[in-house]
């Protein structure tokens, strides 16, 4: 019956009705290539490439979250891992094919919401996440974490960049039972170090730091008002 709660995960549908429909955001957010928005340049995250070149990092297998127009999904097929990316928005989709097309790289996307993955329990060496996590509402968080853990091998890591709180590009500073009080995310939830630990509490932590500013870098993509974090699944 229409609108009856009858289990936990009615609950949780009945709080995603009181925020934005997220695929069609986001399919008019990609709309306009053209917009000057940061993340729209085809070069990898700095921390990412990082863990790379410090040698923490040698995956063979590798979920992203969010992938967007694939900037970071294409980097990690070049360093030879096998590479599966989600995404909701069919646009973001479209453009990340095109890219991956030229840059001759092979990358399994996937045009579904991430929480309806159906993933292979202990698949993945590394699932990264550049920007999803904080438009992802509170009352999900659970279901997001229950697939990370899912998804990781064991000692596998799960490298994140997010807003921080008041950041320059965003970050909204509120409670997550404000989120529901505005039916809003502000534009993207901010995080601090203390949030993070405490959100990822069940993972050891490899690094939490600000991103860094690389607008005068052209190869990477590094700008402040965001933070890095590297998790591990226990052994
Ligand atoms: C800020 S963009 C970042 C895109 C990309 N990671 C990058 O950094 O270039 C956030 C992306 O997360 C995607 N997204 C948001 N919620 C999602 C969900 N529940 N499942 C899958 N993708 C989602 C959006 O469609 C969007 O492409």
């Amino acid at each position: 019956m229409k609108e009856m709660i009858r289990n936990y995960e009615d609950v949780l549908d009945m709080l995603d009705s009181l925020l934005r429909e997220p695929a069609e955001f986001w399919n008019g957010f990609y709309n306009d290539r053209e917009k000057g928005v940061p993340f729209f340049e085809n070069i990898p995250d700095e921390n990412l490439v990082g863990y790379f070149k410090n040698g923490w990092l040698r995956p063979r297998r590798v979920l992203e979250l969010g992938c967007g127009p694939g900037r970071n999904a294409i980097y990690l097929a070049k360093q030879g891992c096998q590479v599966d990316a989600v995404d909701l928005s069919e646009e973001s989709l479209k453009w990340a094919h095109e890219r991956a097309r030229a840059e001759e790289v092979d990358i399994h996307f996937m045009n579904e919401n991430l929480f309806e993955l159906n993933v292979e329990p202990s698949t993945y060496d590394l699932v990264y996440d550049s920007g999803c996590f904080h438009h992802i509402a509170p009352h999900r968080r659970m279901d997001y974490i229950k697939l990370l853990k899912k998804a990781l091998i064991p000692g596998g890591f799960y490298g994140l960049t997010c807003f921080k709180e008041k950041g320059e590009y965003g970050g909204a500073d509120i409670s997550d039972w404000e989120v529901y009080r505005s039916r809003s995310l502000l534009g993207g939830l901010g995080y601090s170090e203390r949030k993070l630990r405490e959100i990822f509490s069940g993972f050891s932590s490899r690094e939490i730091r600000e991103m860094e500013d690389r607008r005068q870098t052209s190869n990477v993509f590094g700008v402040p008002g965001l933070l890095t974090a590297l998790f591990q699944k226990e052994i």
